[in-house]
């Protein structure tokens, strides 16, 4: 097992359920009816315990209001955007801020920095969402999980590669709003990982990086440490 007994399941652009050892159900920035979801991502989730919102951007908050009001889960975000769930009526908003920690359960999750805009669309216009960030989950077990968010270069990606270490990155290689497969590539080196997932591309036709592009300009060391899921897979 790759993932040391953490299930991954891909819905396609940045949304992610990951399960943990002890079977607790964390989404990442769930846009469950994204153009590349499996028919029924959103009905097939029987319960979410934490959900993990990297921006406010519509692709990244995506359904956290409803899946959050319907399984009274935990939801962590920047503090910006938590006070706007709460408003929305998620009960367990939390907000948090850059390198703090919030521990669920036995789950670690720590936000972490991201360069990028992170803006609400509330359907009555655009309110600001504090900073964009990305988040370290550690499972129980050790187990470090690395979601980038939607970003560009950041300064700690070697501080994040050094000092958490983590083991499964997941980093948008679309390019034009976040890198793209070289600069991600890149990046990369930087972070040290022992898994790679990429993730942010095809879901809108201006997303031109792809898997295939990303693979070739990974250093060679890396390649093997590729792992691309279609939307609807589940690696372990
Ligand atoms: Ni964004
Ligand atoms: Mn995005």
């Amino acid at each position: 097992m790759r993932f040391d007994g953490v299930k991954v399941t891909y819905y396609g652009h940045s949304a992610f359920k990951l399960v943990s050892p002890t079977g607790k159900v964390v989404l990442i920035d769930p846009w469950l009816d994204n153009p590349l979801a499996p028919s029924g991502a959103k009905s097939s989730l029987d319960k979410v315990d934490l959900i993990l919102v990297t921006h406010g951007h519509g692709d990244h908050l995506g359904n956290t209001v409803e899946i959050a009001r319907k399984f009274n889960s935990t939801v962590l975000a920047i503090y910006e955007i938590s006070n706007y769930l709460a408003s929305q009526g998620v009960s367990k908003a939390v907000g948090m801020n850059k390198d703090g920690t919030y521990v669920f359960e036995g789950i670690k999750a720590t936000m972490v920095d991201a360069t990028h805009s992170s803006t609400i669309d509330t359907g009555r216009g655009t309110i600001p969402g504090g900073e964009a960030a990305g988040f370290i989950v550690e499972f129980e077990n050790g187990f470090k999980v690395y979601h980038t968010g939607d970003t560009g270069f950041t300064g700690v990606m070697p501080i994040i590669g050094d000092f958490y270490k983590p083991d499964l990155l997941m980093i948008p290689i679309g390019g034009l709003f976040t890198l793209g497969p070289e600069s991600a590539a890149y990046a990369v080196k930087l972070i040290k990982p022992r898994w790679i997932m990429p993730m942010h591309y095809r879901t809108f036709p201006p997303l031109t990086g792809t898997p295939e592009a990303f693979r070739e300009a990974l250093d060679p060391e890396y390649r093997e440490k590729l792992i691309v899921l279609n939307p609807g897979e589940t690696a372990e």
